[in-house]
């Protein structure tokens, strides 16, 4: 049985000032004051931007919640400027973190190569990576959703391998993030299918038995209940939605009832 994880992504969103309120508020509306052991049942997460991951862990601790980054580099020090490291995070109490969001492929030059780098560097420093694929819409509409996905999960994989320890991977359809248009749950399925096959085929049955897929791309707390319905989804990572307490809070509600 995998733990339902739902993710949230607030890129390039929120302030420090922020953090108190939003967390008070989540944790009211999820019912984690309430129950505090309901986020055993369904794991529940926040990738926030640098500068409020400290503070951010420090609320976040008293409600159970755990904070990722949003990206990171796989070198340990060096001339590398703009750049954090695992090492500088895990000061910080962080132990997770975005690896590959398509926008860092689309804007900031992330390659499948970098992408496994990192993951790879990820699984060394004890990190859960969550890594992201997904294929835009041209890739969709010219038929090569498969093998495109193919290629980034094999890459992700071939980093991972032998022991994917707590390696999660998002499917993002480009054309399905921040566009109001998610991706149906059958579509979204199809895709987790493949990936839970390639992790079997590739590493082991038990590490694709073990190993969470999460869906991401305008998830809401309208679908997020089919999406979560499906047999290879284990949770969301969600972006928009992620920044209201309330529809957040939905969200990891529709975890807890699965
Ligand atoms: P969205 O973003 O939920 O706003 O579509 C998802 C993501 O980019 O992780």
């Amino acid at each position: 049985m995998r733990t339902k994880l739902l993710a949230g992504n607030w890129k390039m969103n929120k302030r420090i000032s922020e953090l108190a309120p939003f967390f008070d508020a989540f944790a009211t509306e999820a019912g984690i004051d309430r129950d505090p052991g309901l986020v055993k049942k369904v794991e529940v997460l926040f990738a926030v931007p640098y500068p409020l991951l400290a503070q951010a862990t420090q609320l976040a601790k008293k409600h159970g919640i755990h904070i990722a980054a949003q990206n990171v580099h796989w070198e340990a020090s060096g001339a590398f400027t703009g750049e954090v490291s695992f090492g500088m995070l895990q000061e910080l109490g962080i132990n997770a973190t975005l690896i590959g969001h398509s926008e860092r492929r689309q804007y900031f030059g992330e390659t499948d190569e970098t992408v496994a780098k990192k993951v790879k560097a990820a699984l060394a420093a004890g990190f859960t990576p969550i890594a992201c694929v997904g294929e835009t819409l041209a890739e969709r509409d010219s038929g090569k959703t498969e093998s495109v996905v193919t290629r980034q999960v094999t890459s992700i994989l071939g980093a991972a391998s032998p022991d994917p320890g707590r390696l999660v991977i998002a499917y993002e359809p480009v054309w399905a993030i921040g566009t109001g248009r998610s991706a149906t749950s059958a579509q979204a399925q199809e895709v987790h299918a493949l990936i839970r096959r390639l992790v079997r085929e590739q590493l082991s049955p038990a590490a694709g038995d073990r190993m969470r897929l999460l869906y991401g791309g305008s998830a809401t707390p309208q679908n997020i209940d089919e999406l979560l319905a499906q047999g290879d989804i284990d949770g969301g990572l969600v972006g928009g939605a992620s920044l209201k307490p309330a529809d957040f809070a939905k969200m990891v509600r529709s975890g807890l009832a699965r």
